[in-house]
């Protein structure tokens, strides 16, 4: 991917953890792998703790060089990559320090990336102080989740983002529409003449998707704790999942043909009535317990967590999507914390055969299944039966494997890294369009507002376990179970 498009890339939180675990080991990836960033695009970090450039390349160098690399640090690129980077102190309850930011970037070519690594109650301050500058001319502006709290607070953000740019200059991130892997999953459905027809209600019976984590909420106890699950994994990565796995074939795989897709998919979602939340949608809590043999406290005794806190670590869903290649196929969606294992991954069950003349064992269901696993190894796997050796016919389960790796052995990309490179180079696909964004709030404000009203607390599960046995008590109402296989 070869650029000559030269940009300033303006990093506000430059010393926040994201800009320190994602964006710049993201830019330094991109930098070193030669070619993907203009040889004159700059990097202009702002912050308000830090005394000047220097300090700011010591503190890169401290905190944000052992990130980089699991393989080693690549000196050369690394000291090329520092010559990059600037530096603009501002005090962001300052307005007037945004002259200097103006100051700064006066008579550069290229586009201008302000990337808002911040909180999101930040995001309409800078925004106003950078159209009080002009700075929003000529401008893309990169804006993190959480995007608000719900609907209202979302809108409000949107609302006044919008007023200074225009949709097409703004870039909501989600990371997971830059994995590698959902990118793959668009080319394994639309690039494939297999999977498609089969792709829709007559032969699909359900479909899983999971984002488990082994990781609690680390150093971000505060924060979680005001968000919960569903509003940090489900409003956004899962539900921008579903949407992938569920929408239709797009006309062509530019920006609007795809969002325009995934909307449809979002504004299809059944609508929750609150009198059912029981049956659809499982929240639990993680108690003391253990991960790979280590003890790990309760999330209530987290710092940063009230002791008494309701909050969901866990949700399982039973969604379904109201069209007709999708009407009454369960679509169960799950994420935690502290879970089991690190997984992330799609699977679709397909019926069983309408008639089997090779015995009961053709009959049962599960017997074909596509597990699109997502991480921590990029995998398809392709369940049917087939006929032990042997005398008789009896059947067995196997599996077609197909490992990314074993095809692609360079090339991979981090998500960030993809995504600061379509910011850069103006494309627009993989970012979140205001109105998906609404819907997807649309649709998980009636659990919210129930589970912020209701007095009933989160389920209680052991941390290291896959949850409260309501999610799978939720599966077996349908005759199914969540796939939870060793790889
Ligand atoms: C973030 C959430 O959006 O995604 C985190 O805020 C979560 O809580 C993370 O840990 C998971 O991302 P990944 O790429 O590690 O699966």
């Amino acid at each position: 991917m070869q650029t000559d498009s030269s940009f300033t890339f303006v990093l506000f939180g430059g010393t926040g953890d994201l800009s320190m675990r994602k964006i710049l080991p993201a830019l330094f990836e991109a930098h070193r792998a030669g070619g993907m960033l203009a040889d004159s695009g700059k990097i202009v970090a702002v912050a308000r703790h830090v005394a000047d450039r220097a300090t700011y390349i010591d503190w890169v160098n401290e905190h944000v060089k052992p990130h980089v690399s699991k393989n080693g640090v690549d000196e050369t690129a690394w000291a090329s990559f520092l010559d990059r980077i600037e530096f603009v102190k501002i005090d962001l309850g300052n307005p007037e320090d945004f002259t200097l930011l103006r100051d700064a970037l006066s008579g550069r070519p290229g586009i201008r990336v302000f990337y808002l690594a911040t909180g999101p109650s930040l995001f309409v301050p800078i925004c106003h102080a950078l159209a009080s500058v002009g700075l929003n001319e000529n401008s893309r502006i990169v804006l993190e989740k959480p995007l608000g709290y719900d609907l209202k607070s979302s809108n409000a953000i949107n609302d006044a983002v919008g007023e200074i740019f225009a949709e097409e200059q703004i870039y909501r991130i989600d990371h997971y529409l830059g994995k590698e892997p959902v990118q793959n999953l668009l080319a394994l459905r639309f690039g494939n003449v297999l999977f498609e027809p089969l792709w829709r209600r007559e032969w699909v019976e359900s479909i899983q998707i999971t984002i488990a984590e082994e990781l609690g909420v680390e150093a971000r106890g505060d924060f979680y704790d005001n968000t919960g699950a569903l509003r940090d994994m489900v409003q956004n990565h899962l539900l921008q999942l579903l949407s992938i796995v569920a929408m239709e074939p797009p006309h062509s795989m530019d920006s609007d043909s795809v969002r325009d897709e995934k909307l449809r998919v979002l504004r299809a979602l059944k609508p929750i009535d609150p009198r059912d939340i029981g049956k659809v949608a499982v929240r639990g809590q993680y108690h003391a317990g253990g991960i790979r043999g280590s003890a790990v406290p309760a999330y209530a005794t987290e710092p940063g967590v009230k002791p008494d806190s309701t909050t969901e670590t866990f949700v399982a869903l039973k969604v379904e999507i109201e069209n007709w290649r999708w009407a009454g196929v369960p679509f169960f969606l799950r994420t935690g914390k502290r879970l089991a294992d690190r997984v992330a991954e799609i699977v679709v069950n397909f019926r069983a055969v309408p008639h089997s003349a090779l015995g009961a064992s053709a009959l049962r269901g599960g017997a074909n299944r596509l597990v699109i696993r997502l991480q921590p190894n990029e995998t398809i796997r392709l369940y049917c039966l087939a006929k032990q050796p042997g005398e008789g016919m009896n059947l067995a389960s196997v599996h077609l494997d197909l490992a990314f790796d074993r095809f692609f052995r360079e090339g991979q990309m981090e998500a960030y890294q993809r995504l600061l490179l379509d910011v850069i180079n103006g494309r627009l696909a993989l970012f979140v369009r205001r109105d998906e964004q609404e819907a997807a709030w649309r649709w998980v404000e009636p659990i919210l507002n129930e589970w912020a009203t209701s007095n009933k607390p989160p389920k209680p599960y052991a941390a290291g376990t896959w949850g409260p046995a309501a999610a799978s008590a939720m599966l077996a109402q349908h005759g199914t179970c969540w796939l939870e296989e060793e790889n």
